[in-house]
């Protein structure tokens, strides 16, 4: 949904990111301040969305998150999201797929036909991630990824704060987009957070267990997400950076 005011706070807020451009606090403070109750954090709990909780709520106790349950994620990533919930006491704001759209997917298709084709794969990731996701930014301003540059070839135009045209034109704010996956561990082990078990056995990424693996030794960090696709492929829908501009 477009929000009328978000031209004029966008660009206040780009202001401000362009000075602070490197610290991810200060980015978020701005959002909050500006935005809130009508941004929220998109959390798949992954290590990246951990620190951004953590400095989210430091914040604002009542900062909003969000959650896509796919239906399909593996128990060591719902074990990290009730650590998380009990840790800071959090509403963790769950969406889930439409049964009307599952149901005819899994009669028609079996449990596993992501694996046939993009399109079959691109179809189930619509049904279980995009759509839900439209459903978690209806009437927000501004949300907020976890998002980093050095992620994949498909995330190497990343800017800390975006317009994201393919959601309505709202605001969209990557206060990681910068940091390394070595800086975001050092927060997490400096701050002591709960984090998923799977990133113990090799898994660098994490998205819906059946299309998630860990990775061999020397692969790139999204080497075990769609394994079986070509990296430009490598995107669920949730984030369509060329249809995104800069603030
Ligand atoms: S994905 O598009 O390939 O699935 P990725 O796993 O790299 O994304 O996560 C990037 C960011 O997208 C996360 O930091 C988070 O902000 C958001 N995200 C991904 N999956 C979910 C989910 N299931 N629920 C909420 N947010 C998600
Ligand atoms: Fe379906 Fe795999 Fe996409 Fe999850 S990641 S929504 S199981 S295709």
């Amino acid at each position: 949904m477009k929000n009328e005011l978000a031209p004029a706070a966008s660009s206040a807020l780009s202001a401000q990111w362009q000075v602070n451009q490197a610290d991810p606090a200060v980015v978020l403070r701005r959002a909050l301040e500006l935005y809130h109750p009508a941004v929220a954090l998109a959390s798949s709990f992954s290590l990246e969305d951990l620190v951004l909780i953590d400095l989210l709520l430091a914040v604002r106790p009542d900062a909003r998150v969000f959650a896509l349950d796919t239906g399909r994620l593996n128990p060591e990533t719902y074990e990290c999201a009730e650590a998380v919930r009990r840790r800071y006491g959090l509403r963790i704001e769950w969406y889930f797929p439409k049964h009307q759209a599952v149901e005819p997917l899994e009669r028609e298709k079996g449990l596993f036909s992501f694996r046939e084709s993009v399109a079959a794969r691109q179809e189930c990731c619509f049904i279980r991630k995009v759509e839900p996701l439209r459903r978690a930014l209806h009437g927000l301003q501004a949300w907020i990824s976890g998002l980093r540059r050095e992620q994949a070839v498909t995330r190497s135009a990343l800017q800390v704060v975006e317009t994201d045209a393919a959601h309505g034109g709202i605001v969209k704010i990557n206060p990681l987009a910068d940091w390394t996956l070595e800086q975001v561990w050092s927060y997490v082990h400096e701050h002591r957070l709960p984090y998923n078990r799977l990133y113990d056995q090799g898994y660098v990424s994490i998205g819906c267990a059946p299309c998630t693996r860990a990775l061999a030794p020397g692969e790139d960090q999204r080497a075990g997400r769609w394994w079986w696709e070509n990296p430009e492929h490598k995107e669920c829908g949730l984030h369509t950076h060329a249809r995104q501009s800069k603030v």
